[in-house]
């Protein structure tokens, strides 16, 4: 290696390491260590599963690959409308679309809110309101997730596919 390419190698290396470089990004600390998205959807999953005592469940990367396809059709629509796919009635699924650019947490959190409508007792859903998002999380029997979360091809909004095995929101039959 020359001396000159020693040099750039190494002030590379200093640059790196000095918060002075570091690139701002709106939205994000850059001190704060970045957790990835499929983390942030694993975790999120698992809370609200352990606030009503049901197991975890595992990240599986069959169900990320498929979700993942998933988002970056619905990325161009950019919309909550199904669009039919191979694994309908396989694999369980959530979807989340947000104005603006959105995180994986803020995408289960979300979903995680329904539950404020969610009457456990009678396995009901308030009159005019949706709790499916939030009982396929919180399904019992459903051991395995995969996401992704995609930016809309409008480059502002976001959107973000779940799918679950095995899968969960059967008719009649309580989450848990
Ligand atoms: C992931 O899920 C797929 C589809 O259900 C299943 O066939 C596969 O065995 C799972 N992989 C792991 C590592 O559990
Ligand atoms: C996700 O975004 C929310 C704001 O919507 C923020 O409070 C949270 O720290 C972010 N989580 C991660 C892990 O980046
Ligand atoms: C989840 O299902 C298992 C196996 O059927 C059962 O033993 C357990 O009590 C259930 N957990 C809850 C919180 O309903």
């Amino acid at each position: 290696m020359s001396p000159f390419a020693c040099v750039a190698a190494l002030t590379l290396a200093l640059a790196s390491l000095s918060p002075a470089a570091a690139i701002s990004v709106p939205g994000h600390n850059p001190g704060a260590a970045v957790v990835p998205s499929w983390a942030q959807f694993l975790r999120a999953h698992n809370d609200a599963r352990s606030a009503v005592g049901l197991p975890p469940l595992k990240w599986n990367l069959t169900l990320e690959l498929d979700a993942m396809q998933y988002a970056n059709k619905l990325r161009i629509p950019c919309n909550l409308s199904p669009i039919p796919w191979a694994a309908d009635g396989v694999y369980g699924r959530n979807l989340y679309w947000a104005n603006g650019h959105h995180n994986a947490t803020h995408a289960v959190v979300a979903w995680v809110g329904e539950r404020r409508w969610y009457d456990h007792r009678a396995n009901a859903c308030a009159p005019g309101k949706t709790c499916g998002e939030y009982t396929q999380v919180v399904w019992n029997t459903t051991r395995e997730l995969g996401c992704g979360r995609r930016t809309c091809r409008n480059g502002l909004d976001t959107v973000a596919v779940c799918e679950y095995f095995p899968p969960g929101n059967y008719v009649g039959v309580p989450p848990y």
